[in-house]
């Protein structure tokens, strides 16, 4: 089978995946409106294209705090990767590593951040935190992730309680019992299952804690989950150095904004100040160019990581971002 293009992938892993993991991957909160609220907002933005600008040369490096990745599309974090191929997360690493771009390690990932980090040397990482009720948890999950060379700390804001994903709660989703949340390993019992270990993160969470993030970390801290000008201008005044706008793939709040229409509002709230990057919906090459044309940095993609696994591991995840970078290549040129 040609993999052409990501829904190739998603195809894919949705014939040969486990039921329960398919689910898991594709679930959105409640009735999915938002899920799927990212991606057909997409279709309703239409480019102004300009012809004859000599598209014969062109660069689509950028630079995510100072350091260059070799196109504007990274790895969001999402947790479980075992469930898509049994190296996890290690092939995500090597997958970003050999394409030159950014993989944000989820805290639910099922390898350590030391296996993470040894997979790919060098490569940009940042590592993304939920804040566990025991602080003290966090506190060495950030310091772990600093002193093995993470470069980044993406605070996830948009998750005091699990949403409700209808699918996981008739299956009964949790892991199988030969997977494990690795990084929490010895912290809590409770944590091989799921989703109940979620009740262990703390919901009282408010901007002060980014000061107490801040007294734990030389890493820039990056805001992940943003929809709105206020919180925009809330994350700036607390000194984060970068906002993700994001909802999570449409899987907590049903009913809120599709990334791509509150990413204009927070660009223009943030005036330049912090990097602005979003996640959500993106699927082809010219999702990123309209991403950016309405002030992205940078774009990150969640699922199609997890369907380029499901199909190759590391190979098959390389391939889709492939196919991003030609596509947005492309879409670049074609619009002039
Ligand atoms: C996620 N996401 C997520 N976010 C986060 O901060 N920490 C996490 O552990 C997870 N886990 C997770 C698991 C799965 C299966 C999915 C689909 C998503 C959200 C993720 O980072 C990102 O915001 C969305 O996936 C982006 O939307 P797309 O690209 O999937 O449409």
């Amino acid at each position: 089978m040609a993999m052409v293009c990501l829904s190739d992938f998603e195809a894919y892993a949705k014939k040969y995946l486990p039921k329960i993991a398919w689910d898991f991957f594709a679930a959105g909160a409640d009735d999915c409106s938002t899920r799927d609220e990212n991606i057909l907002a997409y279709k309703r933005i239409r480019f102004r294209p300009r012809m004859l600008r000599d598209v014969s040369m062109m660069d689509i490096r950028t630079k995510l705090l100072g350091t260059e990745i070799s196109f504007p599309v990274g790895i969001a974090p999402t947790g479980f990767h075992q469930l898509a191929w049994p190296d996890g997360e290690k092939s995500t690493a090597r997958a970003a590593k050999a394409m030159n771009t950014c993989y944000i390690a989820s805290t639910y990932s099922t390898c350590t951040l030391e296996e993470i980090s040894a997979a790919a040397p060098g490569g940009l990482q940042w590592f993304q935190l939920y804040i566990h009720r025991n602080r003290a948890v966090s506190q060495q999950l950030v310091q772990r992730a600093e002193a093995l060379g993470f470069q980044g700390l993406v605070l996830t804001a948009d998750l005091p309680y699990t949403g409700k994903r209808r699918d996981d709660v008739r299956n009964g989703f949790r892991l199988p019992p030969h997977m494990k949340v690795k990084n929490l390993e010895g912290a809590f019992e409770v944590c091989k299952t799921s989703p109940s270990f979620h009740s262990l993160l703390d919901p009282s969470v408010t901007w002060n804690d980014i000061y107490w993030l801040r007294s734990l970390t030389h890493l820039p801290i990056i805001i992940k989950g943003i929809l709105t000008k206020e919180d925009a201008e809330l994350a700036v005044r607390h000194g984060v150095q970068g906002i993700i706008v994001s909802n999570h793939g449409g899987r907590q709040l049903d009913g809120g904004p599709a990334t791509i229409d509150a990413l204009v509002e927070v660009v223009e709230a943030v005036q330049g100040r912090v990097e602005v990057y979003l996640d959500g919906g993106i699927r082809k090459g010219s999702d990123v160019l309209k991403a950016l044309a309405l002030g992205a940095k940078c774009v990150f993609i969640g699922r199609p990581a997890l369907w380029g696994l499901a199909y190759k591991g590391e190979e098959g995840l390389r391939e889709v971002l492939r196919i991003l970078q030609d596509e947005f290549r492309l879409s670049m040129a074609l619009a002039g």
